[in-house]
């Protein structure tokens, strides 16, 4: 099915475009892969760019995630619209722009799993807010609540493909926190700000 390829290609390069490194060159700033944890996601942008960079960054990031695969769930079965989801999310972590090295995947997951499951989005969401919030790290957020991903889309009875595309997201996601995972054991994790 040539919609069904045309859109995994699509979604994979439009999920490899590096929103923060553009943002914030476009907005005059340093690249963020030169300061703070070194990553390009809004968190990062955040710290390193200021507020406006840092939100820009995630609703691209969250875009890029949610436009490919709404267009899938438009036009295509559940395990076809998987399968986009998973190639917007592995254009962030693994982008051909900047030699495969990306980012973490936190915001490009979220936008996927809103369409997915507008629920289990919401549940992620909370979590990531409620314990960047108390913590004052983005990490033990992102962990927690795109840890416990797979868990919500469970109870929320998602296509069998989409269950099973999310347990290998979520567990990208926490490989790519390895370093911050690191930093969180020896009491040396970055704060938000
Ligand atoms: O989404 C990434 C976030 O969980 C951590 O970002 O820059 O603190 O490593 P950072």
């Amino acid at each position: 099915d040539w919609r069904f390829l045309g859109l995994v290609f699509g979604a994979y390069l439009i999920g490899a475009i590096p929103s923060g490194v553009l943002v914030s060159r476009l907005g005059g700033k340093s690249d963020p892969r030169l300061g703070g944890s070194g990553n390009i996601g809004a968190t990062n942008v955040l710290r390193v760019s200021g507020r406006l960079a840092g939100a820009l960054t995630l609703a691209l990031d969250l875009a890029k995630g949610a436009g490919p695969t709404l267009a899938a769930a438009l036009l295509l079965a559940p395990w076809q619209t998987a399968l986009v989801g998973v190639a917007a999310f592995a254009g962030h972590i693994f982008p051909v722009y900047l030699h495969f090295r990306g980012g973490k995947g936190v915001a490009t997951a979220l936008g996927v799993w809103l369409i997915w499951s507008p629920a289990s989005f919401l549940a992620v969401a909370a979590i990531i807010v409620f314990l960047a919030w108390r913590t004052g790290q983005m990490s033990v957020g992102s962990l927690a609540g795109c840890g416990s991903a797979p868990l919500w889309l469970l109870i929320d009875h998602c296509p069998a493909a989409m269950l099973w595309a999310a347990v290998v997201m979520s567990g990208l996601i926490v490989w790519r926190h390895k370093d911050n995972i690191v930093r969180l054991r020896s009491g040396m994790e970055n704060k938000l700000k």
